[in-house]
């Protein structure tokens, strides 16, 4: 008795740290990806099955069959079918960029904040925005659910639905669907920003410093904050496990993490394509860097600090001069706005 007591004691930290770990993975603390370790000395191989990865990929446009595809991996191609859809936004106006923005079903008040704040399509002098929201159907409520959306749809006409299950590990299939959406009803659109709800976006500093309206657009260009030598989480207690029949390889190749990234608007499109001949994984972010692999087109680092995958504390000379500071929630982001949208100058003289 009195072993096992101590034993307790002992192990005690290591649950409450676990305990803690658990809590911080569960608010999303950060970062779906394992740093790869240093390799030491040149010339060591990383273990790379390369045979799986080729031998999973599709060239005849068919998803792998229910029986033989993992349950984390997206079912693809997949004939999905819009449940919203606004298929003529396009049709009498060119965007300069269209904003798609990940949304789940219920999240009604954070999709009012995002149409209040950031995501206002007036928000840009010099560059017209097209604003969609990306859902899918909730995994319980979809039902009830469907009305209210319907209504907002209605009222808004900024709302995409396809009929697969909106759940973490088919965040793939909303990225997919945006694309989709840009490739089909708005081809000539000069870019495509990717967004979640859970973000400070400077949609204005972003068009004025790094996208340029003033010049051609730019081709075959993805930019956002580069993760690189990074690879997938092999433990199944993560939010984040990709396991390897997902994705057999230790590594992932450069890619922009999801809070936020940009692609000019003929690469939007190629990515959409040659999404219909590989397999999915269950990681949206990691999964567009293997498109570009896939296309052999390099990302762009994005000048250092303008993309912030860590919460910075609010201050307007620095939001102004910055593009996207992750975990922002819906008050906070209609707290700040006014101030940040308001008179007087952003910096001191
Ligand atoms: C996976 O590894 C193989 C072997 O090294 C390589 O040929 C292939 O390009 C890799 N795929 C990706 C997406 O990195
Ligand atoms: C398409 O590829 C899958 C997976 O390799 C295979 O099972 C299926 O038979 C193929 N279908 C056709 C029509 O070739
Ligand atoms: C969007 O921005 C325009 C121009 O700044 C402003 O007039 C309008 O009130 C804003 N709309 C919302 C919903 O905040
Ligand atoms: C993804 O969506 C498909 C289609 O609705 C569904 O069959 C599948 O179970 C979903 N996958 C996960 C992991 O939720
Ligand atoms: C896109 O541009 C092409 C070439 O200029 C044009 O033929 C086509 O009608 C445009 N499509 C849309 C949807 O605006």
């Amino acid at each position: 008795m009195k072993y096992a007591a101590s034993l307790r004691v002992l192990l005690l930290p290591t649950f409450v740290s676990l305990a803690l770990l658990g809590l911080r993975l569960q608010q999303g603390a950060e970062e779906p990806f394992t740093a790869l370790p240093e390799v030491a000395g040149a010339g060591v191989p990383l273990r790379r099955p390369a045979w799986a990865w080729q031998e999973a990929s599709r060239s005849n446009g068919t998803a792998e069959p229910a029986a033989r595809r993992h349950p984390l991996q997206p079912p693809y191609p997949y004939p999905y079918r819009f449940l919203l859809n606004e298929p003529h936004k396009c049709r009498d106006r060119t965007p300069f960029l269209v904003l798609l923005v990940v949304t789940e079903p219920w999240d009604t008040a954070g999709r009012h904040a995002v149409r209040q704040t950031w995501g206002n399509e007036s928000g840009v002098p010099g560059a017209s925005v097209l604003r969609l929201f990306l859902t899918g159907v909730h995994p319980v409520f979809g039902q009830p659910l469907q009305q209210v959306l319907q209504e907002e749809s209605a009222l808004h006409h900024d709302l995409l639905q396809q009929d697969f299950l909106d759940t973490y590990n088919n965040l793939t299939l909303k990225t997919l669907m945006g694309l989709e959406w840009v490739s089909k009803h708005c081809p000539n659109a000069s870019y495509v920003v990717k967004a979640d709800q859970d973000v400070f976006l400077n949609l204005g500093y972003l068009v004025r410093r790094l996208l340029q309206p003033q010049l051609p657009p730019k081709r075959d260009f993805m930019t956002g904050y580069v993760y690189r030598n990074t690879g997938p989480l092999r433990n199944k207690a993560y939010k984040w496990y990709v396991p390897p029949e997902v994705y057999p390889n230790e590594t992932y190749p450069p890619y922009c993490g999801g809070p936020a990234y940009v692609l000019s608007g003929d690469l939007a499109r190629k990515v959409y394509a040659v999404a219909q001949t590989l397999p999915l994984i269950n990681m949206e972010d990691s999964f567009v860097g293997i498109c570009l692999h896939a296309l052999g087109v390099r990302v762009t680092d994005g000048p250092w600090g303008l993309f912030n995958m860590y919460k910075v504390a609010y201050d307007k000379c620095k939001f102004s001069r910055l593009v996207m500071v992750h975990h922002y929630s819906p008050k906070e982001l209609l707290e700040l706005w006014p101030h940040f949208q308001g008179p007087g100058p952003a910096c001191p003289p």
